[in-house]
């Protein structure tokens, strides 16, 4: 039995194999509408969510599947203080495979050894967000034909943002990366990442502070939300919150075939103004969340469709 709990639980070929998957299931829909049928898909979400949750539920729904789940820890037994190895045993006997996010870092691994279904770890605090780094991964393979010699640019809050440090680890696999880390001070991608990952990786990156400084150059510029939740006081976060704003003046500085990705849900750091643009492609980025999600509820248990 597999679990997901970080992009490397695949193999570069194995997460090749997926995507190919999630791409034929986006041309071939049809032929997938039965796999999952007699399946179950839990959700057991402690944290707000709109599209990992609903984007898993489509998936299972869209297999021939059925779902169940809460979606905050008030609705669970969690608010009567049941830990999540107790919760993940009483699912197995209702489920053939779950989705969790929790705001505590390493809570889907504790599920998982615990679990005698397939866990995915939809995000856990401010660590790993592997399924939206594998809707990343589609994006920018669908968008650019290829995941390997690019310049990526990071912008937002490097330091909190789970959905970043799951694509660099992602990333780091493929020839020719290179990185623009943009963050103000504070945010700045964490220590345990930059040297573990990039530095040890010998993967060229720069860190800037000014957004239009990086423009020119990118292939991806991949903006994030500063993660209130994860601030210790309001005031940092107010200070923060607007650091980035990107525009339309700021798009004119973009090479023609520069893409903005984005994990939503955005706040203030993309305009609206900028979402007619041709490059923008966030919104495109949440139906390929569907078609991923799908392959990998196929690969978990094990479903060959022919
Ligand atoms: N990208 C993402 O994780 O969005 P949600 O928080 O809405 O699930």
């Amino acid at each position: 039995m597999r679990h997901l709990m970080s992009p490397l639980d695949f193999s570069v070929e194995e997460l090749d194999t997926l995507l190919d998957l999630a791409q034929d299931i986006e041309a071939h829909p049809a032929k997938y509408a039965h796999a999952c049928e007699g399946k179950k898909l839990a959700t057991l979400f402690y944290e707000p969510s709109t599209r990992t949750r609903l984007s898993h539920e489509a998936a299972m729904l869209n297999l021939g599947g059925s779902i169940m789940g809460f979606s905050s820890a008030d609705s669970s037994s969690a608010a009567k203080g049941e830990s999540v190895s107790d919760t993940i045993r009483t699912i197995s006997c209702y489920a053939d495979i779950c989705a969790m996010r929790h705001p505590k870092e390493g809570a889907p691994m504790v599920a998982c050894q615990h679990s005698s279904i397939p866990v995915i770890n939809a995000g856990d605090g401010g660590h790993q967000h592997p399924t939206q780094t594998l809707t990343d991964l589609l994006t920018i393979r669908n968008l650019k034909g290829r995941l390997g010699n690019m310049t990526i640019g990071l912008c937002g809050d490097l330091k909190f943002g789970r959905t970043v440090h799951s694509l660099i680890n992602a990333l780091v696999r493929y020839e020719g990366i290179r990185f623009i880390l943009i963050s103000p001070e504070e945010l700045r991608l964490p220590e345990y990442i930059r040297h573990d990952v990039l530095d040890r990786k010998g993967i060229p990156y720069e860190e800037v502070v000014r957004l239009e400084d990086a423009m020119p150059t990118l292939d991806i510029l991949y903006m994030t939300r500063v993660q209130k939740e994860r601030f210790f006081n309001e005031e940092d976060y107010v200070r923060m919150k607007d650091f980035y704003i990107l525009d339309k003046k700021k798009m004119k500085l973009a090479p023609e075939d520069m893409y903005v990705l984005h994990p939503l849900p955005r706040v203030n750091e993309i305009s609206v103004e900028v979402d007619d643009d041709p490059r923008a492609a966030y919104f495109r980025q949440v139906q390929y969340g569907v078609y991923v999600r799908m392959a990998l509820i196929l690969t978990l248990l094990d479903i060959h469709v022919d």
